[in-house]
């Protein structure tokens, strides 16, 4: 089907522009599979994404993790789509569940989003995933069906879109989803894509997966085929080091990095 890999690093609410110059030193080193079989993407805090850009390999891109909802103007702190287009940031990660829950971004906000950023003409990594309760009451499928309408009700085109499955409860808690549970999701998603988008941006879109990736399921997770990827965030990644499934590792040594006390 000729998806291809994406590995996105996102860093969240971390560094210091020292950690960030030794980190960008450390990618542009690494020896990773060439830009046709992995896409790389790192995701710095706003305020890092311009000397993250102007350091790094030219193979390797940068993500805003959120933009503005419209156009700019009097919105205090916030950042427009505008503004990274203009600087020439290719991603923006929007949807994320820390937004969703910490800031109450709902669906339709999510969606809305989406839509401005790709008719601005950036590239969105579009997050979804349930929460544990909603996962033990079995909605699962239901939530995410939902989020992911919120956005299809809004776009017409998801060729630069890349659908992140990030459920919450393995972000951050200890309990890891396994591949078989992984797999499940992305497969009955692109199911619902098939039914609700159109048969060929079910079969192109790439889904990659979120929340505790690590060395010891990355490889597992990487070999179900409907895995497309990963957005890897915080710490206990380091046994990734030694796995190296399609530059993972190199994703996972920043996260490493930046959770160092
Ligand atoms: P995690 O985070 O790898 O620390 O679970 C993933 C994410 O929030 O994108």
């Amino acid at each position: 089907m000729g998806r291809k890999f994406f590995v996105g690093g996102n860093w969240k609410c971390n560094g210091t522009i020292e950690e960030v110059k030794k980190i960008v030193e450390t990618l542009n080193a690494g020896q990773v599979p060439s830009p046709d079989v992995v896409e790389v993407v790192v995701s710095p805090p706003f305020v890092f994404l311009p000397i993250v850009k102007s350091l790094l390999r030219p193979e390797f891109h940068v993500a805003a993790q959120n933009c503005w909802v419209k156009k700019g103007g009097a919105f205090t702190g916030e950042v427009s789509a505008e503004m990274l287009v203009n600087l020439d940031i290719p991603w923006v990660i929007l949807g994320h569940s820390e937004r969703r829950a910490l800031l109450g971004e709902s669906n339709e906000f999510v969606g809305d989003k989406v839509a401005y950023a790709l008719s601005k003409g950036l590239k969105v990594i579009a997050c979804i995933g349930e929460t544990l309760e909603q996962r033990e009451a079995g909605s699962t499928m239901d939530v995410v069906a939902t989020q992911t309408k919120a956005i299809a009700e809004r776009i017409s085109d998801w060729s630069n879109v890349v659908l992140a499955y990030e459920p919450v409860w393995p972000i951050g808690t200890g309990k890891v989803a396994t591949p078989a549970q992984a797999q499940e999701v992305h497969v009955e998603l692109r199911k619902w894509l098939h039914a609700n988008v159109s048969p060929e941006v079910a079969a192109s879109i790439r889904i990659i997966y979120g929340g505790s990736v690590s060395g010891a399921n990355c490889n597992e997770l990487a070999a179900n085929p409907d895995v497309d990827g990963f957005l890897v965030g915080g710490a206990s990644l380091k046994v990734m080091m030694s796995t190296i499934p399609l530059g993972v590792w190199l994703v996972g040594f920043l996260t490493i990095y930046l959770s160092k006390d």
